[in-house]
């Protein structure tokens, strides 16, 4: 397996170079993308003026934000996509020493240490659903560093984490920085209760990264926020680059606030393919669940069989899924799967139920 590339880690999304087929006609279960696309006008996608220079600070972004999930405009800082945010704030708050779960998304390891921060890990516990340690074990490792990164959702285990502990602990290390990526929270049943969007005018020591690629299905565009207290705003501003969020994505992200019903639509079909495939993959035996709180799967090969010949069987039928292994912690034959349409979500389960024996024909 290739594990160094240009970023020394390997993202999802490129069956081309393992597998030499045509990403096209795959299947792609791999990304964590909403399986619907919101409507927009034709207008929002043919009639901006690409001639003309964005707003310098994103303002179409901000004003989804503020209309969407009534923030206060000085609350929120537009990014090109969350990924901008997650390199942006190791460097503006000049961190030392932060500490990130593991296993996790890559990035924020990266972005880390670009910015100069020796990295430590905060290791969830494998033997349930790669769940937080205890709330005073955190507290032990928080002594040594000046700031946390969590997903929540976590990607790729798909644990969803009560907020609480994260606002306890806030409060308990009000000197330490609380960096909360929510990139897939609008998955979760419990949005909007789940984000600790609000909670940041009250503890200036969080921020939440957030992104529309996500939910809105709108990955090939970057937009997203980092949601903090105004002061820190103002310090994210000095260091970040002007004119990061272009035309297009300020233009959509305005037609955004008129997706209301799209939303719905997303929530309302995530929950319910989520609890049909919970129900049909746990019956399969070679296969165990691990995280399912976003609208994507943890799961772990048990088979005799390794995790390659799962792949390799499931691309044989058109069937692209994620390989976790090179994620610190998810060696032992992981894979993570995202939640599609119901018939595409029928056809995987399908192959699924019939891989262990269908993995074994293929071997012989
Ligand atoms: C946990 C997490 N955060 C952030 C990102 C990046 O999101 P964006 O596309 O908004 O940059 C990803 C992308 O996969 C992700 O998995």
């Amino acid at each position: 397996m290739i594990r160094d590339n240009l970023y020394h880690h390997e993202h999802g999304g490129e069956p081309e170079r393992r597998f030499f087929v045509e990403h096209r006609s795959l299947l792609d279960f791999s990304v964590n993308i909403s399986p619907l696309f919101p409507s927009l006008p034709e207008t929002a996608l043919s009639a901006f003026d690409v001639h003309r220079y964005p707003s310098i600070d994103g303002r179409g972004v901000r004003d989804f934000y503020c209309g969407r999930f009534g923030l206060d405009g000085g609350t929120v800082l537009p990014v090109n996509g969350a990924v901008e945010g997650i390199y942006l704030v190791p460097r503006a708050l000049k961190l030392k020493r932060v500490m990130v779960l593991a296993p996790s998304f890559f990035d924020y390891e990266r972005a880390c240490r670009i910015a100069g921060a020796k990295v430590s890990c905060l290791r969830l516990e494998e033997q349930a659903t790669f769940t937080l340690p205890g709330i005073e074990v955190i507290s032990g490792k928080l002594e040594s560093v000046d700031a946390l990164i969590a997903a929540n959702p976590n990607n790729p285990t798909g644990t969803r984490f009560p907020k609480e502990v994260f606002l306890a602990l806030a409060s308990r290390f009000p000197e330490k920085w609380f960096i909360m990526d929510e990139a897939f929270i609008q998955f979760s049943d419990d949005f909007p209760d789940a984000s600790m969007m609000r909670d940041v005018r009250a503890l200036k020591n969080v921020m939440v990264l957030h992104s529309l690629t996500k939910f809105y299905a709108l990955p090939g565009l970057r937009l997203g926020a980092v949601i903090a207290h105004h002061d820190v705003i103002g310090m994210l501003l000095r260091h970040k680059e002007p004119w990061t969020v272009n035309v297009v994505a300020e233009d959509v992200a305005r037609q955004l606030l008129h997706c209301g019903e799209f939303e719905r639509d997303v929530r309302m079909l995530i929950a319910s393919e989520r609890a049909k495939i919970f129900k049909q993959v746990n019956k399969i035996p070679e296969i165990t669940l691990k995280g399912y709180g976003a609208n994507f799967f943890l799961a772990q090969w048990n088979a005799e069989t390794g995790l390659d010949d799962l792949l390799k069987y499931l691309i044989g039928k058109n069937i692209y899924v994620r390989d976790c292994r090179n994620f610190p912690g998810l060696e032992d034959n992981y894979f993570r799967f995202a939640i599609r349409k119901p018939e595409e979500n029928r056809y995987l389960l399908e192959q699924l139920q019939q891989a262990g024996e269908g993995v074994k024909a293929m071997l012989k």
